[in-house]
């Protein structure tokens, strides 16, 4: 028996089960991969929804107000969500471009290095091999298991020459946890700076970016913020971001936008001086509608749920043999749970035959449980692996 909100009966298994009715993926399908792309919910279709109708009836008239309030808004909110005040927040439409504003306002003549490692998202190393012609060097300091980097190995890796550490809270093909204070103090240490890609932490692991005293922090709605593709944040400490000039501009990152002198430029004081173009206003909408399921639960009872659901789906797989790769201790792992697989792409495609939505990485199936999935997810996605393991 299915109830009307696509949970099994009698598989409620914890207080945010309820949440699954508002995504109506559930309903002719199990989803298991939010750590690829947040499934639509019901609150942030209705925003964008509320965007267009706005749009069609105002048309440009709207700026003037309410789109203008929903950017403000948008800094306040995502600046909720680190414990960061709206004024160290800006807007961005990927990692890559964010990433690629602040690597530009970087100084690299004395300090040409920047410190990354062998689990980061490609798309934050790049930015610095992009920069190889420019004199800049690149460190990787590798990972011992694949799991996750010992913060002491990054530490030794950092010296005066270094100018930025760039790695990740959340490692995406592991879902470990790095301890992100203790990376930003030893980057500090040597007087270099600290970049965190929080892509895969903020929305499921809490995260107090002040309080970790990183420089830069950036996340976004793509997974588990459910705001879809088109916008990301990224957070940038007042006093780094008041003594870094970009060398990549565009009129929101101007301190008076419209003033349209095209003779200077003064950037904003605070981290708007890191925003480039007109934002995506049908993305900003999204992620203001996803926004709500967040912070209407909160990060502890989110963060409760989802360490539960991570620690069922471990010990299921272990009870089927399998040696699921991730961190060590349950304080350590977060919701992305790799499961060994020969052919992962074919393993996916089965899956989704079976209407269960996973990902494949090398070597591995990699199914991601949130707020919404329940223990039964676990239990029809393993039993279909199972079955496709054994024929
Ligand atoms: C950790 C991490 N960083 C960055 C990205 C993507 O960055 P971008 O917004 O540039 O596509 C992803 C995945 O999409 C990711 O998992």
């Amino acid at each position: 028996m299915t109830l009307a909100s696509g949970v099994a009966a009698g598989s409620i298994a914890h207080p945010l089960a309820g949440y699954r009715s508002e995504f109506p993926i559930f309903r002719d399908r199990i989803y298991l991969n939010t750590c690829s792309l947040g499934p639509l919910g019901d609150r942030a279709r209705r925003k964008v929804a509320e965007f267009l109708d706005v749009w069609q009836a105002r048309g440009a008239a709207a700026w003037y107000d309410v789109w203008w309030e929903a950017l403000a808004e948008l800094r306040t909110r995502y600046g909720g969500v680190i414990q960061a005040p709206a004024d160290t927040i800006a807007l961005a439409p990927s990692v890559s471009v964010a990433v690629a504003t602040v690597a530009s306002a970087l100084d690299y003549r004395t300090r040409p290095r920047v410190v990354v490692t062998s689990l980061d998202f490609p798309t934050v190393v790049y930015q610095w091999l992009a920069r190889q012609s420019l004199g800049v060097e690149l460190v990787v300091v590798e990972s011992p298991d694949q799991v996750t980097v010992p913060v002491e190995a990054i530490a030794q890796a950092i010296d005066e020459r270094t100018a930025l550490v760039a790695t990740s809270h959340v490692y995406f093909t592991s879902g470990a946890i790095q301890d992100i204070a203790a990376v930003a103090d030893a980057a500090h240490r040597k007087g270099a700076l600290c970049l965190i890609d929080a892509y895969q932490s903020v929305g499921q692991v809490p995260v107090d970016a002040p309080a970790a005293g990183v420089d830069f922090l950036i996340a976004g709605g793509l997974k588990w913020l459910l705001g879809g593709t088109g916008i990301v944040f990224c957070y940038a400490r007042s006093d780094t971001a008041q003594r870094l000039v970009p060398t990549v501009a565009g009129w929101f990152g101007h301190k008076d936008q419209f003033a349209f002198d095209p003779r200077a430029i003064e950037f904003h004081d605070d981290a708007r001086r890191f925003e480039l173009g007109t934002p995506a206003l049908a993305a900003i909408h999204t992620q203001l509608g996803g926004l709500e399921y967040i912070e209407e639960i909160g990060m502890p009872a989110i963060r409760r749920v989802t360490a539960g659901l991570v620690e069922d789906l471990v010990a299921r797989a272990g009870d089927q043999g399998l040696r699921p790769k991730v961190a060590a201790t349950p304080e350590q792992r977060s919701a992305i749970v790799m499961i060994p697989a020969a052919d992962p792409a074919a393993a996916v495609r089965h899956l989704a035959a079976g209407a269960i939505v996973a990902d494949a990485r090398p070597g591995h199936v990699r199914l991601s449980p949130f707020f919404y999935n329940v223990q039964d997810d676990h239990v029809a996605a393993l039993a279909r692996l199972a079955a496709y393991r054994s024929h």
